[in-house]
């Protein structure tokens, strides 16, 4: 006589929790990020030993003021990669491409909004 097989019925797995929670984190850093993106591209430009020529702020110090750049990224990046005039070339081991468009980004942003430097001193 023929047995039946134990019913083995699928038992949903309730993922939805956890897929959820990942979801509200996601949304939570998308409403600071902007604010971010000007922090860490000020960070950035420091790191990078930029602001030591040019200063935190990029307004200037020993070489000359670099918000509001009106040079086109690629010609940002030539000039970064080749130096110019005093300046020497910044190698990509020393400050990657990835970094450069954040430091470019930042730059052109803080001359439209001026997030990046006020109330901000220029003195370490
Ligand atoms: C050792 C000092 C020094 C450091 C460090 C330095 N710069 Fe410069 N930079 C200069 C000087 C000086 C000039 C002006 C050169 C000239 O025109 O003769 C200059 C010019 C530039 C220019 C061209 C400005 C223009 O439009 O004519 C850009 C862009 C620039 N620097 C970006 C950077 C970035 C990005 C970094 C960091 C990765 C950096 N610099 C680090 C000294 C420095």
């Amino acid at each position: 006589m023929p047995r039946h097989p134990p019913n083995r019925r699928a038992r949903p797995v309730t993922t939805f929790g956890a897929v959820s929670c990942v979801a509200v984190i996601l949304l939570g850093a998308g409403v600071a990020g902007r604010q971010d993106d000007a922090n860490r591209g000020r960070q950035v430009f420091d790191d990078a030993g930029c602001a030591t020529c040019h200063g935190p702020s990029a307004k200037g110090g020993t070489a000359p003021e670099l918000v509001g750049t009106d040079r086109p990224y690629p010609d940002f990046l030539r000039v970064v990669r080749e130096g110019i005039g005093e300046m020497e070339a910044q190698a990509d081991g020393d400050v990657p491409d990835e970094q450069l468009s954040i430091i470019y980004e930042w730059l052109v942003q803080s001359s439209s909004n001026r997030i990046a430097s006020d109330g901000a001193t220029d003195t370490p």
